[in-house]
């Protein structure tokens, strides 16, 4: 497959390893993030590539970082066929005490971004193109995190109605990924980790490779008749004992 991917919030964790995987695969990837630590991601990705990781260090909250993001793509040789909003916050507190401040910014990156964007691109996306949104299990509501359960959720309506309005020109899913360890999970405290790790059916944290190779399925045209849909990757602890 020839075709360029944007992955926002790709200077580590999960998004790293989607550009990773993309890139794997032959794509031109766009690997985007408000962290300059994103151009070594994208020089150390580039080196085994045989397309082009190129990096756009951008607030994909903004417009002008979202400018930016639309300019660097256009720059790359590929036709745009895939953006993944990956880009992701959590600024944690429990109703009494969450600012103002922290509730508007969570849901600004998590939510608005990925509309911005997806309003910015889909245009520009090649027929076949597709829209991969990162929702997480945390939709369906998690103790001290309402604020990103709102924005998480917001994106699995975003996802439903953007499908229907780009079908079939573009497809657009979402994934939600319950406990992948990566430094935003790493910020959690021992104790609470091993609880949620003791509640998953497969025993473990989930890998940022194991994420990255659902999102690159559901933006390649083995999915070509899949869109608007939500796709749990859980270790079965989606449905599995509470
Ligand atoms: N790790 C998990 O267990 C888990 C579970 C479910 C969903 N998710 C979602 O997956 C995505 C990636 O998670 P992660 O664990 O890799 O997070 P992470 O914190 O390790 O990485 C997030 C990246 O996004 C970047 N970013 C943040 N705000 C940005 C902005 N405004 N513009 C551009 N880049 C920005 C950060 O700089 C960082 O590089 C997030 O959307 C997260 O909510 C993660």
């Amino acid at each position: 497959m020839s075709g360029a991917v944007v992955v926002t919030g790709a200077a580590r964790g999960i998004g790293a390893a989607i550009a990773e995987r993309f890139a794997a695969a032959g794509w031109d990837v766009l690997a985007a993030d408000l962290a300059p630590d994103v151009e070594q991601t994208a020089a150390r990705l580039d080196g085994a590539a045989s397309g082009t990781v190129a990096a756009a260090v951008a607030d994909v909250a903004s417009v002008a970082g979202r400018a930016r993001v639309a300019d660097a793509l256009a720059a790359l040789d590929a036709p745009p066929r895939a953006l993944v909003n990956n880009a992701g916050i959590t600024r944690d507190a429990l109703l009494k005490r969450m600012t103002e401040e922290e509730f508007l910014a969570v849901v600004r990156v998590n939510l608005g971004a990925a509309h911005e964007l997806a309003a910015l691109l889909a245009p520009r996306l090649a027929d076949g193109g597709a829209i991969v949104n990162l929702s997480s299990k945390s939709a369906s509501g998690n103790v001290g995190q309402f604020n990103y359960a709102i924005s998480k959720a917001g994106l699995i309506g975003l996802t439903r109605a953007l499908a229907l309005e780009l079908a079939p020109r573009v497809r657009v899913n979402a994934v939600a990924p319950a406990f992948i360890a990566t430094e935003m999970t790493d910020a959690i405290p021992d104790e609470l980790r091993e609880r949620f790790v003791a509640r998953i059916p497969f025993g473990r944290a989930g890998a940022p490779a194991e994420v990255a190779d659902v999102v690159h399925w559901l933006a390649s045209p083995q999915s070509s008749y899949v869109t608007g849909q939500l796709l749990p990757i859980c270790g079965g602890r989606s449905f599995g004992p509470s």
